[in-house]
């Protein structure tokens, strides 16, 4: 099981572990939309809320990685751009505002942890704000492209869609992916992807 130690361990031994670029598939469903607040969590180096704030977004990440955090402000400061981080670990964080994205992107989560997670993110969004979300798939388990090795952190598709019931799912996919994103997102991948909106 993947814990604070080992990201904490895994981002120190690597120069930028999941690339400079964002995640396509939250580039592709944030550029719909007009930018507001984006919450990012389990965000790691900061990609995708660096690559959002150029966009106009304006990016609350978090992680429970004190070495991601660090690598993502010292980033964000190379940039000039504006991201707010949180240091906490998903059950203990409570926003102060309300977001018009959420983006969760390769975040995975043991399954009782998870469905208390997302059963909090409806009443985080501003009326019609999205979730935006890619993981992967359980098949993706023998594969060396990426993704948690352990088979309870790999989310049953149709188990994931039951999370967000309380929005309305406008986007449901699996796909076959070919991934760029630094060493440790290399090569063809079965990912989820969801995208549900609120009311
Ligand atoms: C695969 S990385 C993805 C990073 C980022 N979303 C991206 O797209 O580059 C997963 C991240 O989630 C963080 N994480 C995992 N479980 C967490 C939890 N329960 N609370 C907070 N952060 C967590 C890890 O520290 C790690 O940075």
């Amino acid at each position: 099981m993947s814990t604070r130690e080992t990201w904490n361990n895994r981002y120190a031994e690597l120069d930028i572990a999941y690339g400079l670029e964002p995640n396509q598939f939250l580039k592709q469903e944030l550029e719909k939309l007009t930018p507001g607040y984006l919450l990012l969590p389990g965000e790691g180096e900061g990609r995708n809320a660096i690559w959002a704030a150029k966009q106009g977004w304006r990016p609350l990440a978090f992680d429970y990685s004190v070495e991601a955090l660090n690598k993502a402000l010292k980033w964000s400061a190379r940039e000039k751009v504006r991201v707010m981080y949180n240091l906490t670990d998903a059950e203990n964080f409570r926003p102060y505002w309300k977001f018009d994205a959420i983006g969760l992107i390769s975040f995975h989560m043991d399954r009782e942890s998870r469905k208390a997670f997302h059963k909090k993110l409806a009443s985080w969004l501003n009326p019609g704000g999205h979730v935006i979300l890619e993981c992967f798939h359980p098949e993706q388990l023998p594969r060396t492209s990426g993704g948690p090795k352990v088979e309870e952190l790999l989310p049953d598709p149709e188990d994931l869609k039951q999370d967000f019931e309380g929005l309305t799912i406008t986007h449901f996919a699996i796909a076959e992916t070919e991934l760029n994103e630094g060493p440790l997102h290399q090569g063809l991948a079965k990912v989820i992807r969801i995208v549900a909106q609120k009311d």
